[in-house]
């Protein structure tokens, strides 16, 4: 903690929670008893990041292309999504935290729908962190989705061809009211982005840590932000530029 610069927060972070599986494989569980086990973990990633003062926290929970999964993983993976929504919607209102959704939220089922438009009811009037959940999500269709907005509104003649800029097309994307993530953490090993935030992430610092996510815990968030506070992020500019040498 005292590694850590107020000053220099990330004010959005991402993650992809990965390795559940390989968690419970290596305990000799099934790999459900991983997912419940991520269930924990997030709960305190959750709370450190609201204690910090972190503006956005974007879990990828759920891609459109883990709906090819066994069908019985998908089930717990749905079920354990719900419980999680119907326990921690009073908690978030405690801390002020505001629960958005990203991705193709008509492919989740109509309990498990109704019970995530249900906790964004009760938390809409929060102004303290934004836990946005990435459900359904992939970063392709998000970009396509944005695609056929942009089709929509210019043949409704609600926008002209010319307004299409780089400052008008994160208007159409699911994320349109959030900033680019900062940090971008992927646990487990893997270094891929599982599309991801395709277009966000263009100028994210990115933290690949081998730490399985039912394994990612408070101290590992702190590392995570101390390494994206020792980074220095250019955006294309020389070093001298950002130091106004
Ligand atoms: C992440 O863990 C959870 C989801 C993708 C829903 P995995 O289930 O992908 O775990 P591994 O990658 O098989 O270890
Ligand atoms: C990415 O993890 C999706 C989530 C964490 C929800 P995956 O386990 O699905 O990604 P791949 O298949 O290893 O790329
Ligand atoms: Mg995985």
């Amino acid at each position: 903690m005292e590694e850590i610069n107020k000053k220099k927060l990330p004010s959005h972070i991402a993650i992809i929670m990965d390795g559940n599986g390989r968690w419970a494989k290596k305990k000799n569980l099934s790999r459900i008893s991983g997912h419940i086990k991520g269930v924990d973990a997030v709960r305190e990633v959750v709370t450190s990041c609201c204690e910090l003062g972190i503006r956005v926290l974007t879990l990828y929970a759920f891609s459109m292309e883990n709906w090819q999964r066994p069908k019985e993983e998908v089930a717990a993976l749905m079920g354990l999504l719900k419980e999680y929504l119907l326990k921690e919607a009073e908690e978030m209102v405690k801390n002020n935290i505001r629960l958005s959704a990203i991705g193709r939220l008509e492919d989740l089922s109509a309990d498990v729908r109704a019970t995530l438009d249900e906790a964004m009811r009760k938390t809409e009037n929060c102004d303290g962190m934004v836990l946005n959940l990435a459900l359904s999500y992939g970063g392709r269709s998000e970009i396509l989705h944005a695609v056929h907005g942009i089709i929509s509104d210019l043949r409704k003649g609600r926008v002209k061809e010319e307004e299409i800029d780089l400052s008008s097309f994160p208007q159409y994307l699911w994320t349109r009211e959030l900033p680019d993530p900062d940090l971008l953490i992927r646990t487990s090993g893997e270094s891929r982005i599982s599309n991801f935030l395709l277009y966000q992430i263009a100028y994210t610092e990115l933290y690949l840590t081998e730490t399985l996510w039912p394994d990612f815990n408070r101290t590992e968030l702190l590392k995570a932000i101390a390494e994206y506070e020792s980074r220095e992020r250019r955006f294309g500019l020389t070093s001298e530029q950002i130091n106004g040498i």
